[in-house]
């Protein structure tokens, strides 16, 4: 028999389902003032004013602190091994971020175990609970051969549901000189491989990665095998992969920082979320993304850490919340809902991302009264408690 907890006296209870609202705001945010939460099992199963709360089996009092959603990260690279500190360096001496430093990680990652990149994973997964993310995606594209893709995928469906085919990362620098040959692959022996431990697939298409051409041969191949599309898109330039994204109904473009106008009215004629990467911004030293500009053409954004050993070594959602808002132009509201519900949205996902009875009982304690502390105090850990699946875990 399952028990139920109430968390009583929340400051501030973010529902992002603006049903529940307690009608103080018209906040997306669905925001209740001194609120309680059941959880019943593994599910929400109440939110409401404090005072009305049921009796339940267990009571947790938040002190008048704030209770949100447990993140959804939708966007990262942990199957990984050593590390690219000396890259990072030169590049905060002047040097430019491109796809060819992929390589390093690819050639670590190859020669490590099984277990160390379990190891490793587990690592920064733990690492990431600590700071409130409760759902996450992860990718491969550190292998670039059949056999370490597929055991990439392996080792991170032990841990994820939404795991992400990214044979297609950069040409792997075994077919250096032959790019079809590589694109070949790909589509044929290593997506047969691993297929059956992934959702999805992805692809890099950049300038020194895949073109619109490769990138849409590659989404359309996974596509036939039951792997729906994400694409990195118009990261270090313009270019074709915001558009294919929409053309194909993936889930998510992301990074998109460098978008045009008609970038920018595909994806608010689709249902392509916009999935924001500022974490790669900073630890690039490059231009951020324009959220303001997607959000005020309707679009729906996520906002994720993509972290990795390379373009951006946080697992921290709530250091890319504050950046979003420093730098992005996003309300801190916005940005929350963003890590929250858009994490959600660009996994196809309903029963996360939000709190409302139904959905599971995935939500962060922070030590302040309320969500917008996430920006306002930057670098703070504020990550107080987290329940996943209804067990307190942090
Ligand atoms: O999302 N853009 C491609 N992939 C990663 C970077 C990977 C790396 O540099 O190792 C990204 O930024
Ligand atoms: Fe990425």
């Amino acid at each position: 028999m399952s028990s139920s907890t109430v968390i009583t006296n929340i400051a501030t209870l973010v529902t992002n389902d603006p049903s529940l609202a307690d009608g103080t705001d018209g906040s997306p945010l669905g925001l209740i003032q001194d609120a309680a939460v059941v959880i019943d099992g593994d599910r929400i199963a109440w939110t409401g004013e404090s005072s009305k709360a049921p009796a339940t089996d267990n009571r947790v009092d938040a002190g008048g602190r704030a209770v949100l959603p447990g993140f959804v990260d939708s966007h990262s690279h942990l199957v990984f091994a050593g590390d690219r500190t000396q890259e990072f360096n030169a590049r905060m001496s002047g040097r430019a971020y491109s796809a060819g430093g992929i390589r390093t990680t690819v050639a670590a990652t190859r020669a490590a175990s099984d277990a160390e990149l379990e190891a490793n994973l587990t690592r920064y997964l733990d690492e990431a609970l600590r700071q409130g993310t409760t759902t996450f995606e992860t990718k491969s594209g550190y292998g670039l051969t059949v056999a370490d893709e597929s055991r990439a995928l392996r080792i991170a469906a032990a841990h994820t549901d939404e795991v992400t085919y990214l044979g297609a990362h950069i040409v792997s620098p075994d077919y250096a000189d032959d790019p079809a040959a590589y694109v070949a692959l790909v589509t044929g022996e290593m997506l047969d491989a691993c297929a059956p431990y992934a959702r999805w697939i992805d692809v890099f298409c950049e300038k020194g990665a895949f073109d619109g051409d490769q990138a849409r041969a590659i989404l359309t191949a996974g596509k036939a095998k039951g792997l729906h599309p994400r694409i990195h898109a118009n990261q270090l330039s313009y270019g074709p992969g915001v558009q294919l994204a929409v053309e194909l109904d993936a889930a998510s473009a992301d990074h998109c920082t460098h978008l045009t106008d008609a970038d920018v009215d595909a994806l608010a004629s689709g249902r392509t979320v916009a999935t924001l990467l500022p974490g790669a911004e900073f630890s690039t030293r490059a231009q951020w993304p324009d959220a303001r500009r997607l959000l005020d053409a309707g679009v729906t954004v996520g906002l994720s850490t993509d972290c990795n050993p390379g373009s951006s070594f946080t697992s921290s959602v709530p250091f890319c919340i504050a950046l979003a808002v420093r730098d992005m132009g996003m309300t801190p509201d916005e940005a929350v809902w963003s890590a929250t519900a858009g994490g959600a949205a660009a996994l196809r996902r309903d029963d996360v991302g939000r709190i409302a009875p139904g959905a599971r009982a995935d939500l962060i304690l922070l030590d302040a009264p309320s969500h917008v502390h996430l920006a306002y105090r930057p670098g703070v850990p504020l990550v107080r408690g987290v329940w996943r699946r209804g067990t307190r875990t942090v």
